[in-house]
């Protein structure tokens, strides 16, 4: 495996073909609370979704099956996908990324968090770590880690609240994966920002980290959002 952690996009054109309208292929890999999440969500919107999991024939699966998902070993669910997603805890990023078969072109959307366990050594990020980890050639994107995994999947499960607006989804990484991440972002109902390449990991990663304060030590809960409002300009008032 190649252990670049460049973008080397520009090298590639095997699958360039993924910010087109059609539905997507989606491997999920994690079939928790955030990657389910996440499969009903874009299953909802028209792409076609696989788990990636460690056994196949685990019948904790089967309900996966019923809503229309394919299960798969993580290497066959991951090797024809347009985009993959990492839905697994920190302490089993790497054992998840050396299972996967990733295609140079293909986008892999990083929704981990650093929680209850730290950042790997000579990394400042999740993120950077994931980055390290694929081949070069893969569009690393940063996003849907910001967010309790139960906003995840398009209003599937449960209406927007009255009066709610969009929630607010900040995303970084590599140019060619940002488009696919936005679209795919949008189609679940979120107002995307885009952050900036694999540099504005941390900022990604530092949002978590407020929703997770904010819910857990400071005891809002789970049930909030962020919502960005963007206002006019203010008469005579010039921007810093
Ligand atoms: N929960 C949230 O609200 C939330 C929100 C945003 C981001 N996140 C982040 O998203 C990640 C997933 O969180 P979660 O709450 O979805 O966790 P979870 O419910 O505990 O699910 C984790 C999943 O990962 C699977 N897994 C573990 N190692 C694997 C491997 N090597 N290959 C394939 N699958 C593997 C587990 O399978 P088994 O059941 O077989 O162990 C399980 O299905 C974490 O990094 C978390 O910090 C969580």
């Amino acid at each position: 495996m190649n252990t670049s952690n460049e973008d080397t996009s520009n090298e590639d054109t095997s699958n360039e073909d993924t910010s087109k309208e059609a539905g997507l292929g989606i491997a999920i890999v994690g079939a928790g609370s955030v990657g389910r999440a996440l499969g009903r969500g874009f299953a909802g919107a028209g792409h076609r979704v696989t788990y990636g999991v460690r056994d196949p024939g685990d019948p904790r699966h089967a309900a996966l099956r019923d809503g229309g998902a394919g299960v798969a070993s993580v290497a066959d669910a991951t090797a024809p996908a347009d985009v993959v997603v990492l839905a697994v805890p920190a302490d089993a990023v790497a054992a998840a990324i050396a299972s996967m078969s990733l295609r140079a072109g293909s986008v892999l959307v990083d929704a981990t968090n650093a929680v209850r366990t730290p950042v790997p050594d000579g990394h400042d990020t999740m993120g950077a770590f994931v980055a390290a980890l694929v081949p070069g050639g893969v569009h690393v994107v940063k996003a849907f880690d910001t967010i309790g995994a139960e906003y995840l999947d398009g209003h599937r499960s449960a209406p927007p609240q009255p009066g709610a607006g969009s929630p607010f989804l900040p995303i970084a990484g590599d140019e060619a994966g940002l488009v696919v991440v936005e679209r795919l972002a949008t189609e679940l109902g979120f107002d995307v920002a885009v952050l900036g390449d694999r540099t504005a990991f941390r900022i990604v990663e530092d949002h978590a980290r407020l929703w997770i304060h904010l819910a857990f030590a400071r005891g809002w809960g789970r049930s909030f959002h962020f919502e960005a409002r963007r206002l006019e300009a203010r008469h005579g008032v010039s921007p810093a």
